[in-house]
């Protein structure tokens, strides 16, 4: 599929992407890139003409790598007790995290630093993977040490986890994001964020969506076309 190659090609170069899910999902529409390209103009973006919250998605074996857990395990309060969407059987929410060098955490230039450092070190245990061989996951000893020395929590760029078969397990924007950083060969962290509509308020339509990528040069990309291509 022309969409789901322009994509990758997109991705390999840095560049972002418009990713929908499914109709019957959440029916949302997220601006996507690789987390290694971001730079403060592209926060600015996302939060101007995207509209949503600003999550970096890292694969399951980077969060192992790092011992990110899930955020529903952590809440220690009776409104974590049940976590239900009526869109799916989990949200892949984790920790909240700026990185060390970052002042405030929000501004442009903050949250930038943040998910481009998240996707620099989220490259370096790929490469370390790929030393190590295809399943590395045992022979990478998790350092929680090592993320901590670089970012704290809470802070202002949340990250999301991968499910551990990325499209075969869940087919969120976390995973479709991820299924495309690996098919373009980027580290596995992408930033999303959902697209609003600014009349309404509500999601911003697939329609209104690709006209925006239209006019930007962006390409656009329906989740089923990423499931059946890379899944
Ligand atoms: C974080 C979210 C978004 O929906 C984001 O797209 C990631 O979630 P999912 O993988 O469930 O689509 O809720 O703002
Ligand atoms: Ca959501
Ligand atoms: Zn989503």
């Amino acid at each position: 599929d022309r969409g789901v190659d322009a994509a990758v090609s997109a991705f390999a170069a840095g560049q972002p992407v418009l990713v929908h899910d499914a109709a019957d999902r959440e029916g949302e529409v997220d601006l996507v890139y690789p987390a290694g390209a971001v730079a403060p103009a592209d926060v600015a973006r996302m939060r101007n003409d995207a509209g949503g919250l600003i999550c970096v998605a890292l694969s399951d074996a980077v969060c192992t790598a790092w011992e990110l857990p899930f955020r529903q395990t952590l809440v220690d309060h009776p409104a974590g007790a049940s976590h239900e969407l009526d869109y799916d059987e989990r949200s892949s929410f984790s920790l909240t995290v700026n990185h060390r060098d970052t002042f405030t955490g929000i501004t442009d230039s903050d949250r930038a630093l943040t998910i481009a450092e998240l996707g620099a070190a989220a490259d370096d245990i790929r490469r370390a993977r790929t030393v190590a061989g295809e399943d590395a996951t045992g022979a990478i000893a998790p350092d929680a040490e090592a993320f901590a020395e670089r970012f704290r929590a809470p802070g202002h760029v949340h990250l999301l986890r991968g499910a551990p078969d990325l499209l075969d397990d869940r087919e969120g924007h976390t995973e479709l994001g991820l299924a495309l950083a690996e098919a373009a060969g980027v580290a596995p962290a992408v930033v999303v964020c959902e697209m609003l509509d600014d009349e309404t308020g509500e999601a911003l339509s697939p329609t209104a969506a690709r006209a925006y990528a239209d006019r930007n040069g962006f390409p656009y990309v329906e989740g089923s076309d990423i499931v059946s291509r890379l899944g």
